[in-house]
C-alpha cells in the first residue's frame, strides 16, 4: 500500500534540512506547467493512392501518469492510445494485435463504415495473442473527430478504464478551407483515472451503478498542462474518453465557437457559453486569440444526479502567441439539412433506466430494432430513471428534433446524447448506406456493459 502522507512527511524532513531559503524558493516558483502533451500517429504508410495501412496492438505499458509509474492498458503504448488518422474516401487496413492477458476487439466510433465483416464489427472478439485483419472505406464527408476503443460486450467498461482509448481523426474536404487549415489544431483527450497500486483502481459495486470516475483528470494524460498557441486561432478536437465522467467546459477569457458535433460539422459556428460533453461525445472548436491573456479551458460543476463531487478545475491554459492575428471565423461549414419527423417511416419508442433499456436487459440473439436500408426513422428516447444516461447509436448517427417538445436551435448531426432524469428526446434516425446488425446504448460504459444496450438490425 502506498501511504499518500509518506511524500508530504519526506518533504518535511527535506525542507527542514534544506532551511528557510530553500522553502522560500520553493514556495515561490510556481507549478511548472507542462505542455500539452501531443499524440503520436500509429505507424502508418500509403503504399497507392486511396489506400491507407495502420499498425496497432493493444498491450499492457508501465507509464509515467502525474508523476507516479501507472501500469495500463494501451494502445500502441501510449495514454491515450496512439492517433488513427486518416483521409475521406481512403481504404483503411489496419493490423490490430492483440497482446492483452484476455479478448478484446476495436470499435471506430463515429465512423459511418459497416458494422459487418471486417469494418466496425463489435461482434467479434480477437483472443488474447491474435492478430486482426481490419477493413474499410471512409466514405467521402465522413471528415471529422472520432476516437476508437474496446467494444467486447462484458468487458468495455474494465478495458477503457484500464487505459484503452485513442483519437480516430478523419482529415475531410472542408478541413482545407484556410479559416480552419491556418488554426493551430490539436486533439484534446479528456480521460479521467484513478490508480490503486500503481494499477488502475478496481471497480467497485458502486462504480457499476454510478459509472466509474477518477480522481486525476487527464488532458492528453496530462494534468492541468499549457498549450501555447502556434496561430491567431486555436481548433481543439475535444474528446470526452472518460467511463463515466461528465464535462461541463466554460472557456474563461475569451469567447469560443462549436463548430462540429460529434465529428460533423455544423452549418456555421455558433457562440458558446458552457459545453456539456458526456461521455463517449466529442466537440470542435474555434478559439479565436484576440490580444494577449491567458484563457483557461474550466471543467464546471455538473450534477448528474449520482453522488460524485468533482471540484472545479483548469483543465487546460492556453498561452497566446504575442503579435498573432485572430483568423476571420468561417462563415459556412456544412450543409446540415434539417429532417422532418413527418417523412419518417417509421416510429420506435426506448426508454433508459439503470441498466435496462425497455424495461429489459441486452441480449445480443435479440433483435430490438428491426430497420429497413434506406429509411428515416424517429426514435423517442426518454429516461425513466433517476440519473443521466448518454444514449449513443453505432454506425447510423442523428439529428435531434426536439427535447421535451422544444426544437433544437440549430440542425447538428449526433451520435451521443445526454438525457437527464425525465428528459423526452425525439431523434431522427437515417438508416443509410449499410445493412447489419449493430448496437445503441447509454454511454456510460459500465451502464453499457451491464445490460443497457440494444440491437438494430437494418435489411
Ligand atoms: Cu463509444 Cu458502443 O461506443
Ligand atoms: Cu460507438
Ligand atoms: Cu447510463
Amino acid at each position: 500500500m502506498k501511504d499518500p502522507l509518506l511524500t508530504l512527511r519526506r518533504r518535511e524532513v527535506l525542507g527542514g534540512v534544506l532551511g528557510l531559503a530553500g522553502a522560500a524558493v520553493v514556495a515561490r516558483a510556481p507549478a511548472a506547467a507542462i505542455d500539452l502533451p501531443g499524440i503520436p500517429l500509429a505507424p502508418s504508410r500509403r503504399p497507392e493512392p486511396g489506400l491507407v495501412e495502420l499498425a496497432l496492438d493493444a498491450a499492457p505499458a508501465t507509464l509515467t501518469i502525474a508523476g507516479r509509474p501507472a501500469q495500463l492498458w494501451t494502445y500502441g503504448g501510449g495514454f491515450p492510445g496512439r492517433a488513427l488518422r486518416v483521409r475521406e474516401g481512403e481504404t483503411v487496413r489496419l493490423r490490430f494485435a492483440n497482446r492483452l492477458p484476455e479478448a478484446t476487439n476495436l470499435h471506430f466510433h463515429g465512423l459511418h463504415v459497416p458494422p459487418t465483416g471486417r469494418a466496425d464489427n463489435t461482434w467479434l472478439h480477437i483472443p488474447p495473442g491474435e492478430v486482426f485483419g481490419y477493413e474499410f472505406t471512409v466514405p467521402q464527408g465522413a471528415g471529422g473527430t472520432h476516437w476508437y476503443h474496446p467494444h467486447a460486450h462484458g468487458t468495455i467498461a474494465r478495458q477503457i478504464w484500464a487505459g484503452l482509448a485513442g483519437p480516430l481523426i478523419v482529415d475531410g474536404a472542408l478541413d482545407a478551407m484556410p479559416e480552419l487549415a491556418e488554426a493551430d489544431e490539436r486533439i484534446v483527450v479528456l480521460k479521467d483515472l484513478a490508480l490503486a497500486d500503481g494499477r488502475p483502481a478496481p471497480h467497485g459495486v458502486m462504480d457499476w451503478h454510478k459509472g466509474k470516475e477518477g480522481d486525476l483528470v487527464l488532458v492528453n494524460g496530462a494534468v492541468a498542462p499549457q498549450l501555447g498557441a502556434r496561430a491567431g486561432t486555436v481548433r481543439l478536437r475535444l474528446i470526452n474518453a472518460c467511463n463515466a465522467r461528465y464535462f461541463r467546459l466554460g472557456l474563461e477569457g475569451r469567447p469560443w465557437h462549436l463548430i462540429a458535433t460529434d465529428g460533423h460539422f455544423l452549418e456555421r459556428p455558433q457562440a458558446l457559453d458552457d459545453l456539456l460533453l458526456v461521455p463517449g461525445a466529442r466537440a470542435d472548436v474555434l478559439i479565436p486569440l484576440e490580444g494577449p491573456g491567458e484563457v483557461r479551458l474550466r471543467h464546471l460543476f455538473y450534477d448528474r444526479r449520482t453522488p460524485h463531487f468533482t471540484p472545479e478545475r483548469t483543465l487546460l491554459t492556453i498561452v497566446p502567441r504575442s503579435g498573432a492575428r485572430p483568423l476571420p471565423l468561417p462563415e459556412r461549414l456544412a450543409e446540415v439539412p434539417r429532417l422532418r419527423p413527418e417523412d419518417a417511416a417509421a416510429r420506435r419508442r426506448i426508454t433508459m433506466a439503470m441498466f435496462l433499456l425497455n424495461g429489459q436487459l441486452f441480449n445480443p440473439n435479440r433483435v430490438d430494432i428491426s430497420g429497413r436500408l434506406g429509411d428515416l426513422e424517429f426514435w423517442e428516447v426518454e429516461n425513466v430513471g433517476t440519473m443521466d444516461h448518454p444514449f449513443h447509436t453505432h454506425t447510423w448517427y442523428f439529428q435531434v428534433a426536439s427535447r421535451n417538445g422544444r426544437p433544437e436551435p440549430f440542425a447538428a448531426w449526433r451520435d451521443t446524447v445526454n438525457l437527464r432524469p425525465g428528459d423526452r428526446l425525439e431523434l431522427l434516425v437515417p438508416l443509410r448506406s449499410y445493412t447489419g446488425r449493430s448496437v445503441y446504448h447509454c454511454h456510460v460504459a459500465e451502464h453499457g456493459d451491464k445490460g443497457m444496450m440494444g440491437v438494430v438490425e437494418v435489411r
